[in-house]
C-alpha cells in the first residue's frame, strides 16, 4: 500500500485524517469566520446558553460560540474523529474556554446526542459529507430545545471557477467532485438546505445565507491543492485517478497558477440555513 493509500480515512469519509488536512481544516474556519459569526449573531445566540456543534473538526467554531456564551454556558462538540476532538479541546481549554467539552459521537447512529437538549445546535460541512443526511437532519432538530435554534451551513461546489477557464484547474475540479460524489456526498448540498430542512419534517427555514469568495488564483491555489491532496486516497480508491496522473495533475496546475497568478478564482458557496423551534405553548397556539 502506497503512503497516500494509507492516508484514507477508515469511514466512509472522503477528506483525510493527516496533520495536513487539520491544519487545512483550520485555514478553512478563519476563511469562514465572520459568515459564520453573523450566523451565530442572527440568532442571537446569549450569555449562558447550551450549545452543539456537529462535526466539529479543529473546534474554531465551538471558539465562538464560547466567546458569545461566556463562562455560564456550555459548548459540546461532538465528532466521529476522536484525537482531532481531543486536539480541539486543548485549544480551546488553554484560550481558557473552560466550557467547552468534546464527545466522540457518529450522528448517523441512533445513539443520544450527548447533553441534549440544546439552545443551538449547529452544524458545518457535515452533512456535506454524509448519504443518509436527512436522517442526521432530523436528529439535529429533535436535540434543539423549545424556543432553540438548528442552524446548518454547507457547501456547494457549483461555484468553484477560475475565469479565464483553465484546464488543469478544471482536471483538479474533476477529481474532487467525483471523489465526493463516489463517497456518497451530495456537492451541491448547499442550495438544497431548505429541500432537506423539509425532507426532515422541519419546514421551512426562517431565514438563509449565501457566501462567497473570490480571489486570485495564486492564493486560491493552496486551498485547491490542498482539497486535491486531502481527497486523493479516496480517489485512487475509486479509480477516479492514478497516483502517476495525480502528480502529473498538480504539477500543472502548480505552474498555471505561477503563470496566471492573477486570474478570479470562485471558491465554493457556503450557504446557511435557520430555524427556530417553537415552544410548547407556541405550538398549541397555532393548532
Ligand atoms: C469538513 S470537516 C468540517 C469541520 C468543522 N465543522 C468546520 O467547519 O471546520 C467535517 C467534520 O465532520 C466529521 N464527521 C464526518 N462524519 C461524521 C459523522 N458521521 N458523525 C460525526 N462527525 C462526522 C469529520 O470527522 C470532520 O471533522
Amino acid at each position: 500500500m502506497s503512503t497516500i493509500e494509507a492516508q484514507r480515512a477508515t469511514d466512509a469519509y472522503a477528506l483525510a485524517r493527516t496533520p495536513q488536512e487539520y491544519e487545512r481544516l483550520r485555514a478553512q474556519s478563519r476563511v469562514w469566520e465572520a459568515a459564520t459569526s453573523r450566523l451565530l449573531d442572527q440568532v442571537a445566540l446569549a450569555p449562558g446558553a447550551r450549545c452543539l456543534d456537529a462535526g466539529c473538526g479543529p473546534g474554531e467554531t465551538m471558539r465562538l460560540m464560547a466567546q458569545r456564551v461566556g463562562p455560564a454556558g456550555r459548548v459540546t462538540g461532538i465528532d466521529v474523529d476522536a484525537p482531532l476532538g481531543a486536539q480541539a479541546l486543548t485549544m480551546l481549554h488553554d484560550a481558557g474556554h473552560r466550557q467547552c467539552r468534546f464527545a466522540p459521537h457518529d450522528i448517523t447512529t441512533d445513539e443520544p446526542l450527548p447533553g441534549a437538549p440544546f439552545d443551538l445546535v449547529y452544524a458545518r460541512l457535515l452533512l456535506f459529507h454524509l448519504a443518509e443526511r436527512v436522517a442526521a437532519l432530523r436528529r439535529l432538530w429533535d436535540a434543539v430545545a423549545p424556543g432553540g435554534h438548528l442552524v446548518v451551513q454547507d457547501y456547494d461546489l457549483r461555484s468553484v471557477t477560475v475565469e479565464p477557464a483553465l484546464e488543469s484547474a478544471a482536471e483538479c475540479r474533476r477529481v474532487i467532485v467525483e471523489s465526493f460524489s463516489a463517497a456518497g456526498c451530495d456537492v451541491n448540498l448547499g442550495a438544497l438546505l431548505p429541500d432537506l430542512f423539509a425532507q426532515a419534517g422541519i419546514g421551512a427555514p426562517d431565514g438563509t445565507d449565501v457566501t462567497g469568495r473570490l480571489e486570485p488564483l495564486g492564493d486560491a491555489q493552496r486551498m485547491i491543492t490542498g482539497v486535491y491532496t486531502s481527497v486523493l486516497a479516496a480517489a485512487i480508491g475509486s479509480g477516479i485517478t492514478t497516483e502517476e496522473r495525480a502528480a502529473a495533475s498538480l504539477s500543472r496546475f502548480a505552474g498555471d497558477a505561477t503563470r496566471f497568478p492573477d486570474r478570479p478564482t470562485l471558491w465554493p458557496l457556503l450557504i446557511g440555513a435557520w430555524k427556530r423551534k417553537p415552544t410548547g405553548a407556541e405550538s398549541e397556539r397555532t393548532r
